[in-house]
C-alpha cells in the first residue's frame, strides 16, 4: 500500500474527531414571548464596564426593562451571564438581538418557564453568519502549521521548517477579501510537485470522473496547472469564483471538522499553501498544496459539485456534536474518498484518490467493497486511516448525492432552518414569518423566469 497516503489519511482524519471551539463560543435563539414581553439570556465576556455598555444599548433602542438579572455564569466561566425581561414582543427587538448576538457568546430568547428551568435550555454551537466570520475561526488550527511532529519527514531539516514557517506566517496573517500573497516556490519545491503531476495525470483520462477530465485542462490553460509550476493560490481561487463562487482561503494546519465543514457552507475550501517534504513525494502527513490544487480544486468548479460540497457545510452549521462526526464522516466519503459511475463504469471523484497514484488504481480493482452512498449509512461507517479504504461510496451523480443529502440534513434536530443568501454571502437563520414570505416571493420570482424560459424554448 501507499504508506504515504495511509499517514495523511491519519492526520486528515482528525478532521473527523477534533476538538471542538471553545463551549463558550455558542448561540441560542428561540423566538418566544408571552404577553408582550420578551425575555432575553446572553452571556458576554467579563471585563470593566460590560453591564453599563449592554444597558446603553437597551436605552439606545428604547427599550424598557422591566427585570435584570446578573450572575457568573457556571456554563462559561468568565463570562457574566445576563438575564433581562424586557417590555416588548420579540419582532420589536430584532435590531437589538441583531446587536446582541454580534457582542455576546450567546443569545437566549425565551419564555418565563423555559426561564425558570434556563438549565435545561439546549445550547447551540456558535457558527459563522457571514462569510467574514471565517476571519474568526480560520487560525485555530489543530496540529502542524510550523510544528511538526517528531515523525514528520521535515522534523529534523531546518530549512523546511524555516519554510514552513513562512506558509504558517502568511496563512495566520489573512484576512477575508485580501488578496492571497503570491509565493516564490523553490526548485526542489516544483520538482515535487512535478512527479505527482506527471504521474497523476497519466491516470486521470482512465480513473478520474467526466466533470474532472472536463475541468483539468481549464486549470492548465487559466491557472498555470503545469509540470514545472505550482499554481498560486490566489490565480486558483478567482478561477473558482468565476466558475461557482468557491474561494481559497489559505490555512496553516489542519481545523477541526466543524470550523472546515462551516468554511464550506459559505463556499469557502481552507486550502494549505506549502508542500510536502521533498524526501518522498509520494509520502504526507497532512493535506498539502498537491493534494488541494490536484485532488480538490478541479471539482470545486462543477456547479453540482460545489453545491453539494456546500450543502455538507450548511448541514453542519449549528449541528449537534455527534452530527459533526457524522457529517465529517460523509464528507470523507465523498469530496475525499468518493466514488461515482458513468457509462457503467466506476470513477474517481474524491481528492484523496485523485492526489495519490496508488489509491486511485487501487480503488477501480475489485479488491475494495463498492456500496451506495446513503448518507445516513454512510455516516455511521468506520474507515481505517492507516490502509487504503476497504469500502467505497458511489454516488450515481453530484445531483443525486446533493439530493440525498439535503434530505439528511433535514434529519438534524435544529431548532431553525437555514438559506444561503449568495448575494450577501450570509446564511439566514429563517425564524420570522416576514423571512419565509420574502423567500416564498424569491421562489415565485425565479419559477416565473423558468416558465418563462420554457416557454422561450418551446
Ligand atoms: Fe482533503
Amino acid at each position: 500500500m501507499d504508506a504515504s497516503v495511509a499517514k495523511k489519511r491519519r492526520m486528515e482524519s482528525s478532521n473527523g474527531s477534533g476538538t471542538e471551539k471553545d463551549s463558550d463560543q455558542t448561540s441560542y435563539v428561540e423566538t418566544t414571548s408571552e404577553n408582550g414581553k420578551t425575555s432575553l439570556m446572553f452571556g458576554l465576556k467579563e471585563e470593566v464596564g460590560t453591564l453599563a455598555r449592554t444597558l446603553k444599548l437597551f436605552e439606545e433602542h428604547n427599550i424598557n426593562l422591566s427585570q435584570i438579572e446578573s450572575r457568573p455564569s457556571k456554563r462559561n466561566p468568565g463570562n457574566y451571564e445576563f438575564f433581562v425581561l424586557c417590555e416588548e414582543s420579540t419582532e420589536k427587538l430584532d435590531s437589538i438581538i441583531t446587536k446582541l448576538q454580534e457582542k455576546a457568546v450567546y443569545v437566549h430568547i425565551m419564555s418565563r418557564s423555559q426561564k425558570e428551568n434556563s438549565s435545561s435550555v439546549k445550547e447551540i454551537p456558535w457558527f459563522p453568519r457571514k462569510i467574514k466570520d471565517t476571519d474568526e475561526f480560520a487560525n485555530n488550527i489543530l496540529s502542524y502549521g510550523s510544528e511538526l511532529d517528531s515523525d514528520h519527514p521535515g522534523f529534523t531539516d531546518t530549512v523546511y521548517r524555516a519554510r514552513r514557517k513562512e506558509f504558517a506566517d502568511i496563512a495566520f496573517n489573512y484576512k477575508y477579501n485580501t488578496p492571497i500573497p503570491r509565493v516564490t516556490y523553490t526548485e526542489d519545491e516544483i520538482k515535487t510537485w512535478g512527479t505527482m503531476f506527471r504521474e497523476l495525470t497519466k491516470l486521470f483520462p482512465t480513473h478520474a470522473c467526466r466533470e474532472f477530465n472536463h475541468i483539468f485542462p481549464l486549470l492548465v490553460e487559466n491557472c498555470g496547472y503545469r509540470e514545472d509550476n505550482i499554481p498560486q493560490l490566489e490565480d486558483v481561487s478567482s478561477f473558482l469564483k468565476d466558475c461557482t463562487g468557491f474561494s481559497l482561503r489559505p490555512v496553516a494546519g489542519l481545523l477541526s471538522s466543524r470550523d472546515f465543514l462551516a468554511g464550506l457552507a459559505f463556499r469557502v475550501f481552507h486550502s494549505t499553501q506549502y508542500i510536502r517534504h521533498g524526501s518522498n513525494p509520494w509520502y504526507t502527513p497532512e493535506p498539502d498544496v498537491c493534494h488541494e490544487l490536484i485532488g480538490h480544486v478541479p471539482l470545486f468548479a462543477d456547479p453540482s459539485f460545489a453545491q453539494f460540497s456546500q450543502e455538507i457545510g450548511l448541514a453542519s452549521l449549528g449541528a449537534p456534536d455527534e452530527f459533526i462526526e457524522k457529517l465529517a464522516t460523509c464528507y470523507w466519503f465523498t469530496v475525499e474518498f468518493g466514488m461515482c459511475i458513468q457509462n457503467g463504469e466506476h470513477k474517481a471523484y474524491g481528492a484523496g484518490l485523485l492526489s495519490s497514484y496508488g489509491e486511485l488504481q487501487y480503488c477501480l480493482t475489485d479488491k475494495p467493497e463498492i456500496r451506495r452512498f446513503e448518507p445516513a449509512k454512510t455516516a455511521l461507517q468506520k474507515y481505517p486511516v492507516t490502509n487504503f479504504q476497504p469500502v467505497y461510496f458511489v454516488a450515481e451523480s453530484f445531483e443525486d448525492a446533493k439530493d440525498k443529502m439535503r434530505h439528511y440534513a433535514a434529519s438534524i434536530p435544529r431548532p431553525f432552518s437555514l438559506r444561503y443568501n449568495a448575494y450577501t454571502q450570509s446564511v439566514e437563520v429563517l425564524e420570522k414569518k416576514q423571512q419565509l414570505k420574502d423567500l416564498a416571493q424569491s421562489i415565485k420570482g425565479d419559477l416565473s423566469i423558468l416558465i418563462d424560459a420554457v416557454n422561450k424554448v418551446n
